[in-house]
């Protein structure tokens, strides 16, 4: 049985994540996303929204399931007993901040980092850009899973 964490802030979950996550399990037999609590990023969405958020849009997807990151990832990782993390790469942005991560994750756990590319058409989400759509007012529907973006405009009127 292999298995693999998918962590990140999911600060929203977005539709280009779920890809990310499916693309990973079609390599492993489970797939653990670990949503990490102290990202040094201020989140928009508390802990546990973006963990019943994420829980579920991926419900579907069978082998998959959804944990807090408390600390080190690493440690999470060890925990998990992960054999691999799985990231997305959007473009060489992405893989500049990945590297020195992926770096430290094998030097911390010996845990590689395996990178996926996911759809093209996707390319242009980003949490932070969908963040910013909403905060002035634009549509995220099309850039988000059902019921994500109900929350983040919630979240976005909420701490005006
Ligand atoms: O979605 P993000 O914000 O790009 O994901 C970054 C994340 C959450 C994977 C990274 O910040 C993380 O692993 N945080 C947990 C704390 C940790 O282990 N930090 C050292 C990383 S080498």
């Amino acid at each position: 049985m292999t298995i693999a964490v998918c962590p990140g802030s999911f600060d929203p979950l977005t539709r280009g994540h779920v890809d990310v996550v499916r693309r990973a399990r079609g390599m492993f037999d489970e797939v653990v996303v670990g949503i990490a609590r102290n990202s040094s990023k201020s989140a928009l969405l508390g802990i546990d929204e973006r963990v019943a958020l994420a829980r579920t849009a991926l419900a579907g997807v069978d082998g998959v399931r959804v944990d807090v990151v408390e600390g080190l990832l690493a440690d999470f990782v060890r925990e998990v007993g992960a054999d691999a993390i799985v990231k997305g790469l959007r473009g060489g942005a992405d893989f500049d901040a990945e590297l020195p991560m992926a770096l430290m994750n094998r030097h911390l756990t010996g845990v590689e980092t395996v990178f996926v590319v996911g759809d093209p058409a996707l390319a242009h989400i980003a949490s932070s850009l969908v963040k910013d759509v909403a905060r002035f007012g634009g549509s995220i529907d099309d850039l988000v899973p059902d019921g994500v973006a109900d929350a983040v405009h919630e979240a976005v009127r909420s701490k005006r």
